[in-house]
């Protein structure tokens, strides 16, 4: 099977700001994106996206969880990097048109058709280092995506880092590419020293995220997670989980999470630890790594109630219960 993301639809949706309006939209092909090599996204990072997925049901009707979210954050990226403002109802618009056009397709559950929102900074400027760019890009580039956990579902092995940030704390809550590739060294470090998937960031002792996911800890009835702030990105699968949860009866505490209470928590046999994000809905979190020792979370395997949950979730994507919170948008 093609690895996340690799495979795409050949035509995208595209609208251009020149600097005091966006162009109508229109569908060209995938590849056909020209840049100046001067373009100020190239040299200065003015980027951010989003990532957010379309489904097939039974009935063969399509739909988009929770777009608005991702509108509302990329609209909040773009303003928090000075790119210009973005029309929301534009790229509504442009991402229901091309999954429509494409929506034969869809893969069927458990597949889905991953959507990738992108804004760009385009003016070509190199010496505009501290100045925002005045055009821009904003592109709807679409990929269909199997089945995340095809390879088995695995508990995963997260590496504590007290020390290093993901990114400056003021940039969290921004999706922007810069954030991403700061995290890869520190990430590809954990795998070759201690097999680790992914690093759990908690400069100070604070527990935040990963590279590309949300944290949550699972003790009982109780869900703890890191209060919202500009330090990490607000998912929309947290969001989700979290509301899922509540209606399940659990209590979700949003506060400060240290390092000690984290690994206090985690060595009680029923406690269970995941990651959320789009791409990997819910996935438990087996083992800590922190101080070059190992911690099991809980029983170290996958945790019963991360499953009970990802399964309500993935229920209302796929059609397959109630979309009692209205997270579904018929195109
Ligand atoms: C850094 C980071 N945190 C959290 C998430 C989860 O966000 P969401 O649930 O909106 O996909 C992502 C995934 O996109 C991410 O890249």
């Amino acid at each position: 099977m093609s690895a996340f993301g690799s495979v795409f639809m050949p035509e995208m949706a595209i609208s251009w700001f020149d600097g005091s309006s966006w162009s109508e939209s229109q569908v060209v092909p995938s590849e056909s994106l020209h840049l100046h090599a001067g373009a100020h996204v190239l040299h200065y990072s003015s980027t951010c996206f989003e990532g957010l997925k379309a489904f097939r049901h039974e009935d063969g009707s399509i739909k988009i969880f929770r777009m608005d979210r991702n509108i509302d954050r990329i609209a909040q990226s773009s303003e928090l990097l000075a790119l210009p403002e973005v029309n929301k109802e534009q790229i509504a618009q442009m991402i229901t048109s091309i999954v429509a056009q494409f929506a034969a397709e869809v893969p069927e559950a458990p597949g889905s058709m991953y959507i990738r929102p992108t804004h760009i900074g385009t003016e070509p400027a190199i010496g505009k280092a501290a100045v925002p760019t005045l055009e821009s890009c904003f592109y709807v580039l679409l990929s269909p995506v199997g089945d995340y956990f095809s390879g088995g579902d695995s508990a995963l092995r997260l590496l504590i880092d007290d020390k290093n940030m993901r990114c400056p704390p003021h940039m969290g809550m921004v999706k922007s590419g810069g954030n991403y590739a700061g995290a890869l060294q520190p990430t590809m470090k954990a795998r070759a020293e201690f097999q680790a998937d992914q690093v759990l960031f908690c400069p100070g002792g604070d527990v935040q995220e990963t590279g590309a996911a949300n944290f949550l800890l699972i003790d009982g009835n109780e869900i703890i997670t890191k209060a919202l702030d500009s330090t990490f990105l607000h998912g929309v699968t947290r969001d989700s989980i979290l509301t899922l949860a509540r209606d399940m009866g659990m209590t979700v505490s949003e506060r400060q999470l240290s390092v000690d209470e984290l690994l206090e928590r985690a060595a009680k046999p029923g406690c269970e630890a995941a990651l959320s994000g789009t791409a990997a809905v819910l996935t438990s979190v087996g083992t800590l790594i922190y101080n070059g020792k190992e911690h099991s979370v809980g029983n170290g395997g996958i945790g019963e109630t991360t499953v009970k949950l990802r399964r309500a979730l993935n229920d209302i994507q796929w059609g397959r219960s109630e979309d009692k919170f209205g997270w579904l948008l018929d195109i």
